[in-house]
């Protein structure tokens, strides 16, 4: 049986994460789960880099120990990746003691072998990045990388002979041309880095203290590439537990190291040649891929132009997010973020084509055949190309995700699911249904389920709930991963006789069209001449209609604001304190961007009384306050004249 190792970069927990490490973990899941479902042994690694100046200084901004302030966002980290459902198979830090022990163990041994050296050292060195740099590499004399001011460094240092192994490492990549994906990153090492010539690299500070020290030499930390790069080796267990059975010997070499492309230099230059220097076998592959934009500026914690993945799923839900991250961006490429975008693929792919083949097919059996689906009959070709598309789709999928066109694996899905929407129109089982073709009609219907069926199992590597809820609603009640990719994804194994059992639509429409032309219809708003077509107006998502008994099921609240203060550790939220007639209330509000806490003391306000509780950052919000805003402006929605908390509001 086949192995496969993957690893996503260790994050730092300066801050909480954001939807740019949701991304390359979500697609490491995906690959992941992918690899499972082909029958492979998977080890699947994600964690935190916890070291360092940067963090050092974060936590002394905020009056915090780094243990305790990394702690407090670790436990952040692993509540998204929960909610995400990432399917990792273990989550190091490198404050961890398995950790520490074994960097400990590999600097001395790297010494010992006369690889590190001690030394004096001069550089220019970027903090947000943790990077050092030579004159020649800033840009207008700052960080090549951000963009920010590095600062000029002087100390005794040790040193990593890079430079012994520089010959060894060029002629390994040009060997394996699958080492650096995509290529053009491969070009990038070469030409900017290795060509030129690797310096020896600086792998100690003596100027701040949050590392791991020297083992033999202590008022030394190790510098945090060392301290993190290794991680990939220390979880499995190396250099202590290496021995036959070990976790280590069944997973070394990773197959793949998935990180960003601004971190592909470490991990195809300095990665590689500490495991040279260790004599272990190099990695499969690095591949570096794209980053998500925000109005043209990568999204980083040090700059605070971040999307919350929390809030998105909150809003969303999680497959919609996940369906979003792995579907929009050609893996490898650069991509906007938008929620826009978002919405729209939320309508187009998933409740259109993949929700409304369901609700049909299950309408018809339904109707047609009273909820049982009917044993088919001989196939007439309309079933024979569905079938045979149903065999290429597999093909395309597993041709994709081999060489990590995740997207690419999800849109030859998607074709198929839009062939079988297709399918339904040229079969037409109305009329069969009219012309009383039992026979034809069993057979039309089985096939549609059976393309469902087969659609959920090849999904889930991508989406997680969806699949599962497929499966109920066809009634079945296994798990659509159970019988793995090949066996799971052949036609036929939908056992005839089987009642459905038709649920709630898989995802809803915001359907902004319906509502802007309905409002036009009932001739609401004055009627313009059409803007010109590049200055398209913004729609507005619209929602299914509902009754007024379902709008009584919200208990909206005046509730009068007692106190307010931020919320540490996540700019976006004010804690306030609220009192609702005889009852007092914490509710967690994301609007600190747009009032300061004192703004809103002693003014009333609405909330949702009813609200489940829920915690945001770990904090405890029992209830949601209204307030108006598009993501530029916000306002929060007060009574136009004082009514007295706890007035419900209808
Ligand atoms: O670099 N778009 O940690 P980090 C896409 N600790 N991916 C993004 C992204 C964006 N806008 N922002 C972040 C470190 N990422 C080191 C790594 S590994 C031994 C040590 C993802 O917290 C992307 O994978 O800065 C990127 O490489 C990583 O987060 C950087 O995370
Ligand atoms: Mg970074």
């Amino acid at each position: 049986m086949g192995k496969f190792y993957i690893t996503t970069p260790i994050y730092y927990p300066s801050d909480n994460l954001h939807i740019g490490h949701a991304y390359t973990t979500v697609v490491a899941d995906a690959l992941a789960r992918y690899h499972r479902l082909l029958g492979e042994e998977v080890f699947f690694l994600t964690g935190t880099d916890e070291h360092g100046q940067k963090i050092q200084r974060r936590a002394a901004e905020v009056g915090k120990e780094p243990q305790e302030f990394v702690d407090g966002i670790v436990a952040n980290i692993k509540a998204l990746w929960k909610l995400l459902k990432i399917s990792n198979d273990d989550f190091i830090r490198t404050t961890e003691p398995r950790h520490t022990k074994r960097v400990q163990q590999i600097f001395q041994r790297l010494y010992d072998q006369g690889d590190i050296y001690k030394s004096e050292y001069e550089g220019l060195y970027c903090t947000p990045c943790e990077a050092f740099w030579l004159e020649r590499q800033l840009v207008d004399g700052k960080c090549p990388d951000c963009g920010r001011e590095v600062e000029k460094v002087r100390e005794e240092s040790y040193f990593f002979r890079l430079s012994k192994y520089a010959d060894r490492l060029m002629a390994h990549i040009e060997a394996h041309p699958e080492f650096i994906q995509p290529v053009s990153r491969k070009n990038e090492m070469v030409n900017n880095f290795l060509r030129p010539g690797l310096e020896d690299l600086c792998i100690s500070r003596t100027t701040f203290s949050w590392g791991i020290p020297v083992p033999f030499d202590p008022k030394h930390v190790i510098y945090v590439w060392l301290d993190a790069l290794t991680n990939y080796i220390t979880a499995l267990g190396y250099p202590d537990q290496v021995g036959e059975g070990s976790v280590f010997a069944r997973f070394w070499p990773a197959e793949l190291h998935l990180v960003g492309k601004e971190i592909v230099r470490f991990h195809t230059i300095i990665w590689p040649i500490i495991l040279m220097a260790l004599d272990l076998p190099l990695p499969k592959q690095v591949f570096g891929h794209g980053w998500l934009v925000l109005d043209g500026g990568k999204m980083s914690k040090s700059k605070g132009n971040v999307v919350d993945p929390v809030i998105l799923v909150e809003k969303y839900g999680l497959d919609a997010i996940r369906y979003y991250l792995l579907r929009e961006v050609a893996f490898g490429a650069d991509g906007v973020y938008s929620e826009e975008a978002l919405v729209l693929r939320i309508n187009t792919d998933l409740a259109n084509d993949l929700g409304n083949l369901l609700h049909r097919t299950l309408s018809m059996v339904e109707k047609f055949a009273d909820g049982v689906v009917p044993a088919p009959g001989a196939n007439g070709p309309l079933e024979e190309a569905l079938q045979a598309e149903a065999d290429r789709t597999r093909e395309a999928m597993k041709e994709h995700m081999a060489k990590l066109e995740v997207s690419d694996a999800l849109s030859a899905i998607f074709q198929l699911i839009g062939r079988a929407n297709k399918y339904i129109d040229e079969a037409a089982p109305w009329s069969l249904n009219k012309s009383g073709n039992r026979e034809r009609l069993g057979t039309v219907l089985y096939t549609m389920v059976e393309t469902i069926r087969i659609c959920a199992v090849l999904l889930t590597p991508y989406l997680v709930d969806t699949p599962v809820r497929i499966f109920a609603q066809l009634g079945l009640d296994t798990d659509p991963t159970a019988l793995g990719l090949a066996a799971g994804g052949k036609w036929g194994l939908y056992p005839a006789g089987t009642r459905v059992q038709k649920g709630d639509p898989l995802f809803p429409r915001i359907d902004w069209e319906k509502e802007q032309a309905e409002a036009e219809e009932e001739g609401e708003g004055v009627k313009t001449a059409a803007p010109p077509s590049a200055e398209k107006t913004e729609a507005v998502p619209g929602k299914p209609e509902i009754t007024i008994d379902e709008f009584a099921k919200v208990d909206l609240r005046v509730a009068t604001v007692l106190a307010a203060e931020k919320v540490e550790g996540a700019d976006k939220l004010l804690r306030l304190q609220v009192r609702i007639g005889g009852e007092e209330r914490q509710i967690v509000a994301g609007i600190a961007k747009y009032y300061s806490p004192q703004e809103l003391v002693g003014k009333e306000i609405v909330v949702v009384a009813n609200l489940k509780p829920v915690k945001l950052r770990g904090v405890l919000s029992q209830g949601m306050i209204l307030a108006a805003g598009d993501g530029e402006t916000l306002a929060v929605i007060r009574p136009e004249k004082e009514v007295g908390d706890g007035t419900e509001v209808r």
